[in-house]
């Protein structure tokens, strides 16, 4: 049964009845009825009749993915990915030289450029969140998509919230310190990822979801968005002047402690310039009372914006 596939294959390639990369996976090879083995993608025959369930049944776990939905006519084969390899099918396991490699190998022991082992994918996934792929700072820094996807196992990590922080996080070690510090996002726990504020195959500022910071802070906290009766100017312009989004040791994911966080800014001869501390005396006098407890938000406490329009000459400076 083996060799008489290997014959019909040859017969095929060299018949030139294959004509151009893709026809298997469009086509599929021919397929007896009631075949034993276990096809697991549309017509990996070609392949699978060497990486069957004794030689590498974990690679056959693709057959579980999205990929595997053989009733899918878009779904690729082996080659779509790998490549026709016709040497390695040929040869692979003959003679005693070396197996000749596969077209386009995303191993280490056999890599293809970046740019193949992309095409293999963007070929049928350029659309969607990737269109601009190639501008994106991943794309540019040679990251692929297999960097973060794992094709052949039925449990693709970066794609569940749960396992996707680990997979950025092996690269991105600093942010993987921010998140562990007490005030985060809940990405750590599992109810966010990194993919709630990134678009990793987009090309916004950051990589960002949306093209902007505020835009993407918006999308959950639309309560900050105003427009406001007073506006505050640091809030509008970008929420990262005040937070880092991946976390502090501060409350509030606060880059700095008020009245010091305020001070970079207000720092003029009246109020605004003191420090944290209770007045010497009874007084209404702001310029003399101190930034007390909590500091500046204990009266200016809506910072991030306010519509009190009572007495509108304080209610202007954020407060209720
Ligand atoms: C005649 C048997 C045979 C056929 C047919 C065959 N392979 Fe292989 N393949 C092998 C052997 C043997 C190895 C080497 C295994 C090793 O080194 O561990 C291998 C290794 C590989 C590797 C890992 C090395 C590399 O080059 O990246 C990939 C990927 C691979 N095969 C894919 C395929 C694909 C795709 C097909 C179908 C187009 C295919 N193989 C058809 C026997 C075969
Ligand atoms: C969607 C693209 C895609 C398809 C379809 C695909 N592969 Fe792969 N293959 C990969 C990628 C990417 C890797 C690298 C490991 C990983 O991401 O899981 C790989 C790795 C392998 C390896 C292991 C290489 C090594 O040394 O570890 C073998 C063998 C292999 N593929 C064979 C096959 C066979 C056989 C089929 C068809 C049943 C197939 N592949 C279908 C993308 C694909
Ligand atoms: C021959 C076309 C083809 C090729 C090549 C291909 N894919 Fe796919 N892929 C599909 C189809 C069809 C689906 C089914 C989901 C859909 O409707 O988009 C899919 C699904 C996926 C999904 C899951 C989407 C979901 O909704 O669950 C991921 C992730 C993915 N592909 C990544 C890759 C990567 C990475 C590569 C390259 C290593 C690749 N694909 C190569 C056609 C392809
Ligand atoms: C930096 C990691 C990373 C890289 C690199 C990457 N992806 Fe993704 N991909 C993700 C994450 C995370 C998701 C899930 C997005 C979400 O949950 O909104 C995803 C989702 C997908 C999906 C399914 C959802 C959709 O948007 O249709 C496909 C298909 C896909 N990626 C293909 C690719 C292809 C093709 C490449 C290479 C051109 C690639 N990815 C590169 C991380 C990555
Ligand atoms: C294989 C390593 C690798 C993986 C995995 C990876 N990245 Fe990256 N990422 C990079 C490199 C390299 C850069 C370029 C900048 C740098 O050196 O930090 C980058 C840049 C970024 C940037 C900054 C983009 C910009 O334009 O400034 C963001 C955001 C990002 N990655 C998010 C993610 C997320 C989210 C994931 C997981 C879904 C992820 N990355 C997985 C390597 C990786
Ligand atoms: C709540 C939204 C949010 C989440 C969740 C998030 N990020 Fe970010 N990330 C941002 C914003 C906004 C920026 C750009 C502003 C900045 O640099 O602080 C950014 C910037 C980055 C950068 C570029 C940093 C630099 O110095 O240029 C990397 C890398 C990054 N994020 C990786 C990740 C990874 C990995 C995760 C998941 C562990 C993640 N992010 C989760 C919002 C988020
Ligand atoms: C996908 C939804 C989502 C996005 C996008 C998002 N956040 Fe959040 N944010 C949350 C959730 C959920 C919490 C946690 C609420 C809780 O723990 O009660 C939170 C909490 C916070 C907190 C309070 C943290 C604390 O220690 O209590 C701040 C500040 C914050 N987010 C700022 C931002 C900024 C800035 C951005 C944009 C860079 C952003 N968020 C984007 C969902 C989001
Ligand atoms: C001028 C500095 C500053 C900027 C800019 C800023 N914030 Fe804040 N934010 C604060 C302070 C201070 C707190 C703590 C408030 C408190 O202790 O009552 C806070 C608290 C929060 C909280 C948690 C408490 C709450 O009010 O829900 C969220 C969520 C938040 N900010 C989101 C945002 C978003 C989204 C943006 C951008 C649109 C933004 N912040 C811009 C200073 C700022
Ligand atoms: C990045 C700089 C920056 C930071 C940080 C900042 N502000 Fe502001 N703030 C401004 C600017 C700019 C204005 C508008 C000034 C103007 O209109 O004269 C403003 C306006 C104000 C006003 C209204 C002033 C008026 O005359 O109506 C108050 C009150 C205020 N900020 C309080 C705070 C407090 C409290 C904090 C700390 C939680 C803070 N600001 C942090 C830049 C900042
Ligand atoms: C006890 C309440 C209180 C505290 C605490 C407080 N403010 Fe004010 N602030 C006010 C009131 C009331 C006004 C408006 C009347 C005025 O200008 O005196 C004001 C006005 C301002 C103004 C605009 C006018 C000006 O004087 O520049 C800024 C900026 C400001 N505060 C910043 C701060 C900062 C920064 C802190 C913390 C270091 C702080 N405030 C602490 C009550 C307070």
């Amino acid at each position: 049964m083996r060799n008489w596939r290997r014959v019909l294959v040859a017969f095929a390639l060299f018949g030139g009845a294959l004509t151009g990369a893709g026809s298997w996976a469009a086509d599929g090879p021919p397929r007896a009825e009631g075949e034993a083995k276990g096809l697991v993608l549309r017509g990996d025959a070609r392949c699978t009749e060497c990486h069957d369930e004794v030689d590498a049944p974990e690679k056959l776990a693709i057959g579980k993915t999205r990929h595997g939905t053989v009733a899918d006519g878009r779904t690729p084969s082996c080659v779509s990915c790998h490549g026709e390899s016709e040497k390695h099918v040929n040869e692979a396991g003959r003679g005693s030289g070396p197996t000749p490699p596969v077209d386009v190998g995303f191993t280490a022991k056999n890599p293809a450029g970046a740019e193949a082992r992309n095409g293999a994918c963007l070929a049928c996934h350029q659309g969607s969140t990737r269109i601009f792929w190639q501008n994106s700072t991943h794309s540019r820094r040679d990251v692929t998509c297999t960097s973060c996807h794992k094709v052949h196992d039925g449990h693709d990590k970066v794609r569940d919230a749960a396992s996707q922080p680990e997979v950025c996080m092996t690269c991105h070690k600093e942010q993987r310190a921010q998140m562990a510090r007490p005030s985060h996002h809940p990405v750590p726990e599992g109810s966010m990822s990194c993919s709630s504020c990134h678009n990793v195959h987009g090309d916004n500022p950051s990589q960002l979801a949306k093209n902007s910071v505020n835009e993407t802070c918006f999308s959950c906290h639309a309560e900050k968005r105003g427009p406001f009766v007073h506006n505050h100017q640091p809030v509008s312009e970008d929420c990262t002047i005040c937070h880092n989004p991946h976390g502090t040791i501060l409350s509030n994911l606060l880059k700095a402690r008020p009245p010091y966080l305020c001070q970079e800014c207000h720092s003029h001869d009246s109020h605004p310039s003191q420090l944290a501390v209770l007045p010497g005396d009874r007084t209404t006098s702001t310029s003399v009372l101190g930034t007390v407890g909590r500091g500046c938000l204990n009266c200016h406490t809506n910072i991030h914006g306010g519509n009190s329009t009572v007495n509108s000459a304080t209610a202007g400076r954020f407060r209720r």
